[in-house]
């Protein structure tokens, strides 16, 4: 099983208010804003980013992931606009057992609109759907509260706690585990 057979950039895909898209070097300074913010980074696996050539960095570098389908990160935009206001990520690929690992951040000026909460049910529908996912997986900070309450309002369980995983800044953290399989999603959907 092989993603997006033939195509050369990943799909978009579209709600009324939001468009997942491929991020394009003209996103850079939006990108700053979102992950040199350190409240948005507190609980990432790593430290905020200090200048433009970082997201310069990521852009050029998504294209090589795309090109041997090991990682697809979307860029979250207003569809209005066509502003990037986060992003969203299927990682740790593996089309043999048919799972992926789920990321994401938005910027900070967007918390608590449910816009996370959209994206995501776009990008699930999309792994379940389009790329014949069975199960997804998400690897958060247990203190980071929205993301786990984010988690759970979409329908992922709590599987396990990995104690002490990451080092971060001289900052050691855990990781609470969560999944979800495509049969409890298409149940909860109806
Ligand atoms: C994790 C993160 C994406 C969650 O963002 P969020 O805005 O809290 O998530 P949601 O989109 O689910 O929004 C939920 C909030 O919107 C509100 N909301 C408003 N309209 C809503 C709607 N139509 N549907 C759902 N929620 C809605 C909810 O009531 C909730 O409000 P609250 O914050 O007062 O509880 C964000 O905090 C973030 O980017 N964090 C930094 C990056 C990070 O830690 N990522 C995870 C690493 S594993």
């Amino acid at each position: 099983m092989s993603f997006y057979a033939g195509l050369t950039d990943l799909p978009t895909l579209a709600t009324e208010r939001l468009r997942l898209r491929p991020l394009r070097e003209d996103d850079a300074p939006a990108l700053l804003a979102i992950f040199g913010n350190p409240d948005v980074m507190r609980h990432w696996s790593s430290l905020p980013w200090t200048s433009v050539d970082r997201a310069l960095t990521l852009v050029q570098g998504l294209r090589e992931d795309f090109a041997a389908r090991t990682l697809f990160q979307w860029g979250i935009a207003l569809a209005d606009t066509d502003t990037v206001i986060g992003t969203t990520t299927l990682l740790h690929l593996d089309a043999a057992n048919r799972r992926a690992e789920i990321g994401y951040a938005l910027d900070q000026a967007h918390w608590g609109r449910g816009d996370a909460r959209e994206a995501l049910q776009l990008l699930i529908d999309h792994a379940f759907g389009e790329l014949r996912l069975h199960r997804l997986e998400a690897d958060t900070d247990p203190r980071n509260t929205r993301s786990c309450v984010l988690l759970e309002r979409l329908g992922f369980a709590r599987e396990g706690l990995l104690r002490e995983r990451w080092h971060v800044a001289g900052e050691v953290s855990d990781s609470a585990l969560y999944g979800l399989l495509a049969a409890d999603w298409r149940r909860a959907r109806g």
